[in-house]
């Protein structure tokens, strides 16, 4: 089974608060990126708003007909609420603090261990499926274990800043932290950072991959590709059968 696509569609709304009114519409956004083919949308309200808003999620609610992962950090009353009240398929939770440019770390699941107890079943007893934010780290995917949550989310950045330098060693931990997912039986999601360049590598090399949430990179290329051709090109960099740097490995 090839890892779900979904489109992390933040940056759609960066775009359309910088001009205050509603260009580009998010909403149809969203409905044409599951036109095209994205298997999820992923939004990540963030405390201050400052691209996806708390309405966005209540506005989009209705309209997907797709996987909603909702991300951001439950230290706030408010994302719980808005959680528990919109039901998505998903919430994926994320310790980032306030101001934050972007996620910058996973959990500490061992530090975190109660906490992440107490607020995992919160989410289940709703029918909610739970991800945790986490660095590729053994001990940290044992403590997620412990924790409850159905699936992880590695955080992939460090693999994707090592992948032009030396791509073996830049997933060589996700691959051990996925084999343990794996046998403790956890669900493994991935992002950040992951691109048309590093796509396939990663989602060819690590077992058990069920769902990549991407929206930098994605956006970005469809400034010069467009939407649909963008989104289908990233579900090729999905499919376990492609290889699109087959060639060029021969040769090497
Ligand atoms: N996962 C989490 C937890 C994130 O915070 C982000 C960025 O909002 C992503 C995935 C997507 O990362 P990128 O925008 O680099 O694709």
């Amino acid at each position: 089974m090839d890892a779900k696509l979904s489109v992390n569609i933040n940056k759609i709304a960066t775009i359309r608060n910088s001009r205050g009114a509603n260009t580009p519409d998010l909403l149809k956004t969203a409905q044409d990126c599951e036109r095209f083919g994205a298997q999820g949308i992923t939004v990540h309200p963030r405390p201050d708003e400052r691209h996806i808003r708390y309405k966005d999620v209540h506005d989009l609610k209705p309209l997907l007909t797709t996987e909603f992962n909702i991300e951001g950090n439950p230290k706030e009353q408010r994302f719980i609420d808005l959680v528990l009240n919109i039901v998505p398929a998903q919430v994926t939770l994320v310790p980032d603090v306030t101001g934050q440019l972007t996620s910058d770390h996973g959990w500490d699941t061992i530090k975190n261990k109660d906490y992440l107890i107490e607020t995992i079943a919160l989410f289940k007893k709703s029918g909610i499926r739970t991800s945790i934010f986490v660095d590729a780290d053994i001990r940290m995917i044992e403590g997620a274990k412990e924790t409850g949550t159905d699936r992880i989310e590695l955080y992939t950045e460090s693999y994707a800043k090592g992948y032009s330098e030396n791509k073996l060693k830049a997933i060589e931990p996700f691959i051990a932290a996925a084999k343990k997912a794996n046998e403790l039986g956890i669900g493994i999601n991935a992002g950040h950072d992951l691109s048309l360049e590093n796509l396939n590598y990663f989602a060819k090399n690590i077992p058990g991959l069920l769902e990549v949430s991407i929206g930098h990179a994605l956006i970005s290329d469809a400034l010069y590709f467009g939407l649909e051709n963008t989104i289908q090109l990233y579900l090729r960099q999905l499919k376990s059968t492609y290889q699109p740097s087959f060639f060029k490995e021969e040769q090497e």
